[in-house]
């Protein structure tokens, strides 16, 4: 390489550009530490409040600041009003990623502290965005099929008060606790784009609510969070019959993977730009969606899935990221398609405003050079 010329790590491919304390993602080990704690661990035995409260604080709560938070973010749930008119304003055909960006630059608008970016008034914007947004997606996936809003219960956790408001009753524990799982594990993964986004926004000293909208807009991408969505596309494209043999559904996958690889499509769901021996979510992912498979007797769910992850990995030793198990998952658990990315908004609110908090509490304003490769300089002729 010619020493004049630097070395451009496209897409930062590799690249540290600062530590951080809330996460350690380890493809050597292929594990995934939030504050240290094994992600496995969190999903399985704290609720997604107690995560969302680690991620800020560094440490688990006590019982007794469990307790307060869960006050704090249970009085917190319902949807703004004026949310509700802006949200209404936008065309059912919008995306609802659209309406998740609005939203919460809406909120913005109109917080208080909005232009306070101190450790407090953040931490109290984090909780009021947690809070809020179960709320900003209920109700857009509830006007879209024509229904009301409905209000939240505070008698109800994190996880059973989110599928309340969308599907306006309770529903069984067993998928409460499989959403559970999936929100813990969309919480939080280390500088991903959105992150940085949020970051790069926050470097510059704009206010939270810049930042969380910058990070929304981020994850809209099917390279991103879009591939939750993308995956459950791949599905239909492929023909979800009800009552087909896990075999029968299987097959048919693999002809799907196989025509898709010879025409060199990228096939959302697979692949990581991280881990490159597979993504340490997607075992704790994949049985919460055997769990759904199995709570509503899809079995021919799991053919899709068990196919098309055979012929990638056949094809191109691609493993599946965390989208892969989630979206049929949401599937199962009756959301609408287009509203998955949403689902990963509202659990990354929690990533994000932890990264935000903890760039404005030892900050650099982000700006990195570029090569130039365009003309040489030259002058106007006339
Ligand atoms: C998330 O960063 C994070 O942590 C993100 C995330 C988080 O929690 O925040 O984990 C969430 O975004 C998960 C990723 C969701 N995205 C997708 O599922 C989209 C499909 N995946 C790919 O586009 C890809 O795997 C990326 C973008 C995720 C990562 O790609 P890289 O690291 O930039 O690698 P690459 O695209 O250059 O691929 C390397 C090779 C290529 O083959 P060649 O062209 O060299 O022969 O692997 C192939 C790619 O074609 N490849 C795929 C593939 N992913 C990689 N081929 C087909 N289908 C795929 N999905």
């Amino acid at each position: 390489m010619n020493t004049e010329e630097p070395e451009i790590r496209k897409g930062l491919n590799g690249v540290v550009v600062d530590t951080t304390k809330v996460s350690k993602v380890n493809p050597e080990t292929n594990s995934l530490l939030y504050r240290g704690y094994p992600v496995q661990e969190l999903a399985e035995k704290c609720s997604f409040e107690e995560v969302a409260y680690l991620l800020w604080h560094g440490e688990l709560p006590t019982d007794e600041q469990n307790e307060e938070f869960c006050k704090a973010e249970r009085s917190q749930r319902a949807l703004e009003p004026n949310v509700k008119k802006l949200i209404d304003l936008l065309p059912t055909s919008s995306h609802p990623m659209d309406v998740c960006r609005t939203a919460a630059s809406a909120m913005g608008a109109s917080h208080p502290k909005a232009e306070d970016s101190s450790r407090e008034a953040n931490l109290a914007k984090s909780i009021s965005l947690f809070a809020a947004f179960p709320a900003v997606v209920a109700y857009d996936q509830r006007r879209r099929r024509g229904q009301d809003v409905v209000e939240p219960r505070e008698d109800l956790d994190y996880s059973a008060n989110f599928l309340y408001m969308t599907f306006g009753e309770e529903q069984p524990p067993a998928v409460v606790d499989a959403f559970k799982v999936s929100m813990v594990l969309y919480a939080e993964h280390s500088f991903n784009a959105s992150t940085f986004t949020g970051r790069v926004i926050t470097s510059t000293l704009a206010d939270l609510h810049s930042a969380v909208t910058g990070a929304i807009g981020a994850l809209k991408g099917p390279l991103h969070g879009g591939a939750n969505e993308a995956v459950m596309d791949t599905f239909e494209e492929i023909g979800i019959r009800k009552e087909e043999s896990k075999e029968d559904a299987a097959a048919r996958a693999k002809s799907w993977m196989e025509d898709a690889l010879a025409q060199k499509k990228k096939v959302m769901g697979f692949g990581h730009r991280v881990y490159k021996h597979g993504d340490s979510r997607v075992p704790t992912m994949k049985a919460a969606l055997d769990a759904m498979v199995k709570h509503y007797e899809r079995d021919e769910i799991l053919g899709l899935y068990d196919g098309l992850q055979a012929a990638m990995q056949e094809a191109k030793d691609i493993q599946p990221n965390l989208d892969y198990p989630t979206g049929p998952a949401f599937h199962l658990m009756g959301f609408d398609t287009p509203t998955f990315t949403p689902l990963f908004v509202a659990s990354r609110i929690t990533g994000w405003t932890a990264h935000i908090m903890e760039q404005a509490e030892d900050n650099a304003l982000i700006r990195p050079l570029s090569a130039y490769s365009g003309p040489d300089e030259r002058h106007v002729g006339k």
